[in-house]
């Protein structure tokens, strides 16, 4: 899809029958009730209470009172017109050490949400894991170590069974790739570690509990739930066509992509990826017949996606233009790739810096569906940040995300007209939240939150996506 495609443009586009249209949301972007029902803290409370690192001081511990107002916030989506919902559950509510019994409060929560969405008609889609590991688990070691891997595939099964009757759709991790090598990495995000040794290992260790979870999924549900991993997978450009430049965007294509999709839909971690990354580690935590268990049948892949990465060629010692919108770190979050330069691509940018190309999402669907054919995908979350503001009326008009939405959406539809196989796209977010490092400063929401008070406005783009999703056509 670029500005040369010869195929007319009709004026409306319909999706196929049955396409969720949903919004997303993660337990500890707003949930809030930090410490109630059993609930202990998790490596985001941790760390967003550690003065410097996240924006303002923020933290979690109301987030948008979502625990509290999860019936108002169902209503609201019902209202909207969307048929879907993806959530994810905090495991520090369900299992607070990340070991032993499960507290039936926590489960509780869980059940009483599904149980609201179902009866409003909307499909939850849970996830297990958005991040937020139980800081008993990372005191111990964290992703790094094997034992978190097995933790929770036990954790996978003890919310199976609490919910297996009433979700169909499960995802086990949510972008592994921040887990790591944010997390472990550059340290912009949780637990804030610094270490491309405990960056390679935590992703090693994610691939491992994502394929020990999908086992104990299937053992514990019943055999028609859907299972998927969401990945945010990134559409790697290089900058120029030089060899150097392409080697650049494999690299980052190795280390960004394929360290999950190899060893989850193929068996084996790429060779190329192992060779980059022989200075910094010989993957010796990788034991016989690991990537066996991790590599286990998927109904859906599940991608995030916001905006391409442009990169090219730096030699060593040079000097890099810019850091690609994931936060200001003198630590990388790229083992392997120091001679790997960020660039932000040309063009309209959200409030996150981030590049308006939904050509780069067309790119991605189209390449993932012809390197996995048979394999559906959804879109598990697209959306932007922008500066909204109430008006004098009360009312929130937020053009650019709708344009930003339809223009995506546009891409998807070409894609399937194309013969890729979307079943879905989750809007990211349902409401403003707690945006990770830079806390409540960035507005993802449909629907607006007024943080001094926790009041809900959806926003002109909520309404027109509501009406989207109701009629499953997007009009030009
Ligand atoms: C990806 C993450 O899954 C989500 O938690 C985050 O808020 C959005 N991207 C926007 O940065």
């Amino acid at each position: 899809m670029t500005a040369t495609d010869p195929r007319p443009r009709t004026t409306t586009r319909r999706f196929p029958a049955g396409f969720l249209w949903g919004t997303a949301t993660a337990a500890y972007q707003i949930e809030g009730a930090a410490a109630e029902d059993g609930r202990t803290p998790s490596i985001w409370d941790t760390f967003s209470h550690t003065p410097g690192k996240v924006f303002g001081g923020h933290t979690g511990d109301v987030a948008v009172d979502h625990y509290h107002r999860f019936r108002d916030d169902v209503r609201m989506m019902a209202d909207l017109g969307v048929n879907a919902y993806r959530f994810s559950v905090s495991w520090s509510r369900v299992q607070p050490t990340g070991r032993g019994p499960a507290v039936q409060k926590g489960l509780d929560f869980y059940r009483r949400l599904v149980d609201e969405l179902l009866a409003a008609g909307i499909e939850p889609s849970l996830t297990l894991y958005h991040w937020d590991l139980p800081q008993d688990l990372e005191d111990a070691g964290g992703w790094p170590e094997r034992a978190t891997a097995e933790r929770f595939a036990q954790y996978a099964g003890i919310v199976a069974g609490a919910l297996g009757d009433r979700v169909t759709r499960w995802t086990t991790l949510n972008e592994p790739w921040c887990s790591a090598f944010l997390g472990y990495g550059s340290g912009v995000h949780a637990p804030g570690r610094t270490d491309p040794v405990a960056s390679l290992r935590a992703a090693h260790h994610l691939n491992l509990g994502h394929g020990l979870a999908v086992q104990a999924l299937r053992a514990a549900l019943p055999a028609d739930r859907q299972l998927a991993v969401s990945l945010n997978l990134h559409e790697v450009r290089p900058l120029t066509g030089s060899a150097e430049d392409l080697d650049a965007a494999r690299r980052i294509d190795a280390v960004g992509n394929r360290v999950w999709l190899g060893p989850m839909l193929e068996g084996a971690y790429p060779e190329d990826l192992i060779a980059d990354t022989a200075t910094v580690t010989d993957w010796s935590f990788v034991r016989d017949g690991d990537t066996a268990s991790i590599c286990q049948p998927l109904d859906l892949l599940a991608i995030n996606y916001y905006t391409p990465t442009v990169v090219s060629h730096v030699a060593e010692g040079g000097e890099k233009p810019q850091d690609d919108g994931h936060g200001n770190s003198e630590h990388s979050p790229w083992p392997g790739a120091d001679s790997v330069a960020f660039h932000r691509a040309p063009g309209e940018r959200t409030a996150m810096g981030w590049a308006v190309d939904p050509s780069a999402l067309y790119d991605l669907l189209t390449r993932v569906s012809s390197h996995y054919p048979g394999l559906p995908l959804v879109i598990s979350e697209n959306g932007a940040a922008y500066e909204d503001e109430v008006g004098a009326d009360g009312t929130v008009h937020d053009p650019e995300r709708t344009a930003y939405v339809h223009a995506h959406l546009d891409a998807v539809h070409r894609a399937i007209e194309d013969g890729v196989d979307v079943r879905g796209y989750f809007l990211w977010s349902l409401m403003d939240n707690f945006e990770w490092a830079y806390g409540y400063a960035k507005r993802f929401g449909a629907v607006h939150v007024d943080y001094a008070t926790l009041a809900r406005t959806p926003k002109t783009s909520a309404h027109w996506y509501g009406r989207v999703a109701r009629s499953g056509e997007l009009v030009a």
